[in-house]
């Protein structure tokens, strides 16, 4: 049951029979109350009036607070100042928050913040983030990475093209939305229970909003229904709001955005305008060239610079760009602020050069695989010039890996075969047509904000033997826990069964990272060994003294706990204690049985004012086959295959590893094919439900689906045991669904035209793509 073995999830059974316990679940102390926001209508303007009166009047209202009645700091951006906790008089988007009402019930709340007079002066919303970035309107300065004479290099190459695309944002569409309770406690503090995945995070915005301690406020975290980055920040909020009210009452308080309210009032995935301007050779190899990612970042900075560079890591995915320049700008529009999800901005980042594959590909005739393979980091060129090096300065590691990936997946996928076959189909069908594309990716693992990069765990041994581990990581589905419990029960040599997590608490491991970068186990896991080994050391030092001591003691060297045991001395001599036996001598004999752990990643460094580095501990990889067939006369189209090969090292979880594996990619292509968010002209967000922004279901799976994990390839670092991060990377897979919706729309023009397709590639889109082909060909 270690580390290493394809156990279930700890809360399978729980998730799949409902019993698994969220924020709603938590049974209400008594006499709590229960709030609902008022949110503002406009996406841009100055409030000119707030009258609450008649809220404060309406049945069952005990409480109703505005920006007037925060005691502390008002501003609860998490990095960067620029988020009221309400609205002061400027208005930034629609579904800023301006007032809380608490009330005896949700309905009674709900119903009492209809009684608000808002007037707002309106002024006209931007909500462009491509002319924003013409006026220079940005949350953040713009960065820029440089390697080589990229301008030589443009000058020089046989082929110069350029292209752009538009990238949709995303909704985190999270199960369970935004929800806490909060409740008082007899200092003057607060007990939170919240869906977050920046437990310590809350705890530090909700101490400076009641302006107390730190202490004074301890945050419980069980499990999330789903967070995808959209809780990382952006769960704060409303525990700030509910911890007021619960101080200024007395009573708990517990706050639950309804879907449309949670829609509008958090940011999305970072809807991105990117351009490419790249030179290259007569087989299609990059010797550089420009590239620019837009991010539209709303109103505020919230987590966007680091977004942002992200998406400008990963300009380059799995290719060498050859002498680059990679500009990232931070728009700001009148919507509410964009947010972590998923991939961090890497996946905005990635389309741009996955675009230019397809597109250089067509310019010369060649098959796209073909031109995406000659374009893989390598070591070097025929002329000897490097390129293992990313235009941040990384040295791209485990070559090799990336090039065995790509050509096993082309052959188990049997690319070559039905390219084939999907040609001669598609030249006797003039409508429905069929495409097929191979994308890889190369995914950077650890935080780019370097302390970030640390983690800590609180191990406890009872007498009894059973073992209870609590870390700094946060479970939101992702089996982030399984696979901590398995580290201690490889480190302890026990059942699986005899250690479990409680909850992440604030009280046991204190400054926490956010559980965000995929990175939970690779942090996490090390922070949980480091307490096991440590706790596991003092027992042999105890045992070797105290068992058999007329025998002269046991062997300290050969000591080892495994199945439930520790065995001293080999053959005829070994001794076998039973785990539970040792733990109750230990605490006879006055042993410590707990221990803490503590983590932080070696070797990274990235220096933002040059924009050079090693940001990244190593890379995860993976590559994605799919295969679309596209009505091109209504645009609709199915996935009819995907393959995928992806990169985990030695798997701490295989069976866990699969479902992050199938379900990021089927994530990933619900964000390039079928979810789109619309905002009238007004900034009011339409897509705001399940009836109106299409998340993939059941019958959108690919017919065939085939995922397999790449074996024989540990981590060349010293990762918890070889594995490799699996949160995030195979997001990006779905690239390939993408392209081959690019492919199949090429037929129509002979494979001569490179077709614009922009993201969600809905069946609208796919059949204005497919009309202009037709026009132009
Ligand atoms: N898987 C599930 N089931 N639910 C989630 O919310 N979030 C993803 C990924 N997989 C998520 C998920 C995101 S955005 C990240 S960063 C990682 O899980 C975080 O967990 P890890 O660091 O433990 O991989
Ligand atoms: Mo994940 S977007 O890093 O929470």
């Amino acid at each position: 049951g270690g580390a290493g073995s394809a156990r279930a999830h700890e809360s399978a059974v729980k998730h799949v029979t409902g019993r698994a316990a969220y924020i709603d679940d938590i049974p209400s102390p008594a006499g709590t109350l229960h709030l609902a926001l008022g949110l503002s209508p406009v996406a841009h303007g100055r409030l000119t009036r707030l009258d609450l009166e008649k809220v404060k009047a309406a049945p069952g209202v005990v409480d109703v607070i505005t920006l007037a009645d925060v005691p502390g700091h008002t501003d609860i951006g998490p990095v960067f100042p620029g988020d009221p906790i309400f609205a002061d008089d400027e208005i930034s988007y629609v579904g800023q928050c301006l007032f809380a009402v608490a009330a005896e019930s949700h309905k009674a709340a709900r119903l009492a913040v209809r009684e608000a007079v808002v007037e707002i002066d309106e002024q006209p919303a931007s909500l462009d983030p491509v002319a924003a970035a013409e006026r220079e309107d940005f949350v953040r300065p713009t960065h820029v990475h440089e390697r080589g004479d990229w301008r030589q290099a443009l000058s020089e190459a046989p082929h110069v093209i350029e292209g752009e695309q538009f990238v949709g944002g995303q909704e985190h569409f999270y199960l369970e939305g935004q929800a806490c309770l909060v409740q008082p406690t007899e200092d003057e503090g607060v007990m939170v229970y919240t869906s977050n995945q920046h437990p310590s995070e809350t705890q530090k915005l909700v101490a400076e909003v009641l302006g107390i301690p730190f202490h004074a406020v301890t945050m419980e975290m069980r499990r999330m229904g789903g967070g995808f980055g959209g809780k990382e920040t952006q769960a704060s909020p409303w525990a700030c709001i509910a911890a007021l009210i619960a101080r200024r009452t007395g009573r708990a308080a517990k706050i639950r955005l309804p879907r449309a309210e949670d829609s509008r009032a958090t940011g999305k995935r970072h809807p991105f305008h990117n351009r490419y301007r790249l030179g290259f050779d007569d087989r299609g190899v990059l010797a550089g060239g420009e590239i620019t990612v837009i991010g539209d970042c709303g109103y505020s900075p919230d987590l966007s610079d680091a977004i942002v560079d992200r998406a400008m890591f990963h300009a380059d995915n799995a290719y060498s760009l050859g002498d680059a320049r990679v500009t990232g700008q931070r728009a700001k529009t009148h919507k509410a602020s964009n947010t972590a999800f998923r991939g961090f901005g890497g996946p905005q980042g990635m389309m741009i050069i996955e675009r230019a594959m397809d597109d250089i590909a067509r310019h010369l005739g060649e098959d796209p695989l073909t031109v995406r393979k000659r374009n893989l980091y390598r070591a070097q060129d025929p002329d000897g010039k490097p390129r293992d090096v990313t235009h941040y300065g990384q040295r791209v590691e485990q070559l090799g890996l990336l090039h065995d990936l790509v050509d096993q997946l082309e052959a188990s996928s049997d690319y070559w075969a039905r390219r084939r076959e999907i040609a001669a189909f598609n030249a006797k069908s003039p409508i429905v047509k069929k495409g097929l594309a191979l994308t890889p990716v190369k995914f950077g693992i650890s935080f780019t904000v370097q302390h970030l990069n640390q983690a800590g765990a609180l191990l406890l041994v009872y007498t009894d033997g059973s073992v209870m581990i609590n870390h700094g990581g946060t479970e939101m589905g992702q089996g982030l826990h399984t696979k901590v419990c398995q580290v201690v029960a490889r480190e302890l040599g026990l059942d699986l069964e005899r250690v479990r997590i409680s909850a992440t608490r604030t009280d046991k491991v204190p400054n926490t990272s956010p559980t965000a970068a995929s990175s939970g186990a690779d942090l996490n896991g090390q922070a949980a060994r480091d307490a096991a080994s440590k706790l596991r050391e003092r027992l042999f030092d105890f045992a070797a003294a105290h068992f058999d001591r007329e025998a002269g003691g046991l062997d300290r060297e050969s000591m080892r706990l495994e199945d439930g045991h520790l065995v001293a001395g080999i053959g005829e001599a070994q001794r076998r204690i039973p785990w539970g036996e040792l733990v109750q001598e230990a605490y006879m004999g006055r042993v410590s049985l707990s221990e803490k752990g503590f983590y932080a990643t070696p070797l990274i460094h990235y220096d933002r004012a040059t924009g050079r580095g090693r940001p990244f501990y190593y890379y995860a990889h993976g590559a994605a086959v799919a295969e679309v067939e596209v009505d091109t006369l209504s645009g609709e189209y199915r996935v009819s295959r995907a393959d995928i090969l992806h990169d985990v090292g030695d798997s701490l979880n295989p069976a866990i590893d699969i479902g992050q594996i199938e379900g990021g990619f089927i994530q990933g292509m619900g964000w390039l094919t079928s979810e789109e968010l619309v905002w009238n002209d007004a900034g009011r967000l339409v897509s705001d439900g399940p009836a109106t922004y299409k998340i993939p279901a059941f019958g959108d799976l690919p017919e065939t689906f085939n995922v397999e994990l790449l074996q024989g390839h540990p981590n060349s670092q010293a990762s918890i045991y070889r594995s490799k991060a699996v949160g995030e990377p195979p997001f990006m897979l779905a690239i390939s669904v993408w392209s081959a919706l690019r492919d199949a729309l090429a037929s129509l023009a002979d494979y001569r035209i490179s077709p614009a397709l922009d993201t969600p590639a809905t069946p609208e889109r796919v059949l204005m793509a497919a009309e202009a082909l037709r026009r132009d060909a």
